[in-house]
């Protein structure tokens, strides 16, 4: 596996690249990531980056978890042709860009800046890796609609893939967060999908209001802190409307000081 740490690599010489962002602290849900980009018979190339101007909370920045060695021993064992590590000089002179209105609701009105900060380092990783296709979790699908929207406005010939969440047994999203749970903690949080599941089993429109707000009581009384717990065309992200065909509940709490997040795509409505 190759290593780069320039972003003034030549990355051109290398064909057909897929390529998977990550902040590192790599887990199951960023190798399937890595798995789908492989079974695209391209070159793999992983960029690891913790991206300060995605955190609008010091210490949230402070205390993402770092697992550099453990992440390039798990690229190797992948597959991954090539590993980018940028320093901080990949920041010098960046173009800031701005997020659509899409990233004031759902996570950007509590983090405000945060999806403009996500596009900003996601532009540039484009514009030095010029790749041909490129993988997303679809966990952060609010992050996932604003890249897949920029790229068709300023990357035409790119390909953007939003791959299913991962979870473990119990049904929690994989997360780097995760690793800052304690083991009680952890256990607890796989209920914030089981309250998802239980929405979307006993959807309608009609009654979908009542359901997210026992899911909120629910969650409430487990000791969780909600955020929001929404439900949006998932095409859109605006209001569900009769054009709507898929529906996206999402969700966000917090369990101490760690914010969870995940969601659920329901299809008849
Ligand atoms: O999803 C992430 O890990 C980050 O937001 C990304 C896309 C790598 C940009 O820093």
């Amino acid at each position: 596996m190759i290593q780069v740490t320039s972003s003034d690599y030549n990355f051109s010489k290398h064909r057909d690249i897929a390529f998977v962002p990550t902040m590192g602290n790599l887990h199951e849900g960023h190798l399937n990531l890595i798995k789908e980009a492989k079974l695209r018979s391209c070159f793999v190339v992983v960029s690891i980056f913790i991206n300060p101007l995605q955190f609008n909370d010091a210490n949230d920045l402070n205390n993402y978890p770092k697992s550099i060695d453990t992440d390039i021993k798990l690229l190797e064992i992948a597959g991954c042709d090539l590993v980018f590590l940028p320093d901080e000089s990949i920041l010098h002179d960046i173009d800031s860009i701005k997020a659509s209105d899409q990233s004031n609701i759902l996570c950007g009105k509590s983090r405000p800046g945060h999806f403009d900060g996500v596009l900003t380092i996601v532009n540039r990783l484009f514009n030095i890796i010029n790749p041909k296709i490129a993988f997303f979790g679809l966990k952060d699908y609010q992050q996932f609609i604003l890249i897949k929207n920029y790229a068709f406005e300023h990357f035409s010939d790119l390909l953007i893939i939003g791959v299913p969440t991962s979870r473990n047994i119990a049904g929690l999203a994989l997360s780097s967060r995760n690793n800052l749970l304690s083991a009680e903690e952890l256990s607890l949080a796989s209920n914030i999908y089981k309250e998802l599941y239980k929405i979307k089993t006993n959807f309608s429109l009609n009654n979908v209001d009542l359901l997210a707000n026992v899911a909120k009581q629910n969650l409430t009384m487990l000791g969780f802190n909600v955020d929001y717990l929404d439900y949006l065309d998932a095409f859109t992200l605006n209001e569900v409307n009769s054009s709507t065909s898929t529906i996206i509940i999402a969700i966000a709490v917090y369990l101490g000081e760690i914010r969870l997040i995940d969601n659920i795509l329901v299809n008849e409505i």
